[in-house]
């Protein structure tokens, strides 16, 4: 049986931390359900990241950091096990691996009775950490949709997927800036793209009304229309891994936006924190990239390739948004630290 919780007292959270368990909202219901579960076992958090009950690359993250401190509860001896399990839920959002790599360095360097402790303090501070990244994501965002804003009101900003607040721990990436600029009263405009085949683009449009934000709901194909007839000043996108490079690895249908935003001169930026970057992966074409079910695509007996994410090219993004700023894709190396 699903745990859910009264609305009003547990606001809508992606990730809330109760009683040596994790309470995620569980984002294959959503939108026509808002339904809560509770994971208290490494499998309840494995089948979670896996099945999209949880998705968006900070918030994979940072429930894999939790479901480390979950599954040492059960097994206390067996880090390596845990984190293998979890690292194998998705393969494109560097996010998992990231904070994996820092649950990993935390505890493997302290005495086995220790670690359970110190996980529930590392997951913690992972996911508290994403929420001020994004914040400020928003805060250095809500800059170019001011400078728009000097010349065209509202302003039409184009998104792909879901990088709001359901992606991340709060606020969103792609969607932070949006906020600010909404919560700051410059008028916007959204143009949410459903996303095939998973159509997250319902998540970003649920999102989206019930922060009161203006917005309409497209096919995937008519993005080119749109931009050809001038009628998107931008578009923002999350990434689930961004290479040294700058390449950038975002749900399929990406790439084409990125493309025809190209052709008409529409500035095209990617938003994401510091932990989506992967400095080790020298370009795009060493980005793994999840191959999901043919039932996703639901064509019967025809062969089906499901891709689920594409590459963007450093040399069509504008801006990476990060907590650090806008930074061109070719000067990513200054964020490293
Ligand atoms: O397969 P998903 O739904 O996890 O993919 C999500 C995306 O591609 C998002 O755009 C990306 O993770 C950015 S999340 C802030």
């Amino acid at each position: 049986m699903p745990f859910v919780p009264l609305v009003v007292n547990k606001p809508f959270q992606t990730l809330v931390e109760e009683d040596g368990t994790i309470v995620i909202l569980d984002q294959t219901r959503l939108p026509a359900e808002v339904v809560f579960q509770r994971l208290s076992t490494l499998d309840q958090v494995v089948h979670a990241i896996r099945s999209m009950q949880v998705r968006g690359a900070p918030l994979i993250g940072a429930t894999a950091a939790y479901g480390v401190a979950i599954g040492l509860a059960d097994k206390a001896d067996v880090l390596a096990h845990i984190i293998d399990t979890l690292a194998a839920t998705r393969p494109t959002a560097v996010n998992l691996n990231w904070a994996l790599s820092r649950m990993q360095s935390v505890l493997a360097a302290l005495p086995t009775q220790d670690r359970l402790t110190a996980a529930w303090q590392e997951a913690r501070a992972i996911a508290a950490e994403d929420a001020t990244a994004n914040a400020a994501i928003g805060q250095h965002g809500i800059q170019l949709l001011r400078q728009i804003a000097l010349t065209n009101k509202p302003v039409n900003v184009m998104t792909h997927c879901n990088a709001g607040w359901l992606a991340t721990v709060a606020h969103g990436t792609a969607l932070s800036p949006i906020y600010a600029a909404h919560a700051a009263h410059i008028p916007l405009h959204v143009w949410v793209s459903e996303t095939r085949p998973r159509n997250q683009g319902l998540l970003t449009a649920w999102e989206l009304a019930q922060a009161d934000v203006p917005h309409t709901l497209i096919a995937d194909n008519a993005a080119g229309l749109l931009l050809m007839q001038g009628r998107v000043d931008c578009i923002i996108v999350g990434a689930d891994r961004i290479a040294a490079n700058g390449d950038t690895a975002n749900k399929v249908g990406t790439y084409l936006k990125a493309l025809a935003a190209n052709a008409h001169g529409v500035p095209f930026y990617v938003a994401a924190p510091l932990s989506t970057i992967d400095f080790d992966c020298a370009n795009g074409a060493a980005i793994p990239i999840e191959q999901r079910a043919a039932a996703e695509i639901g064509a019967g007996n025809t062969p089906v390739a499901n891709p689920a994410f594409d590459v963007t090219p450093a040399a069509l993004i504008s801006g990476i948004i990060t907590q650090r700023g806008i930074t061109l894709p070719a000067a990513l190396h200054t964020l490293r630290s």
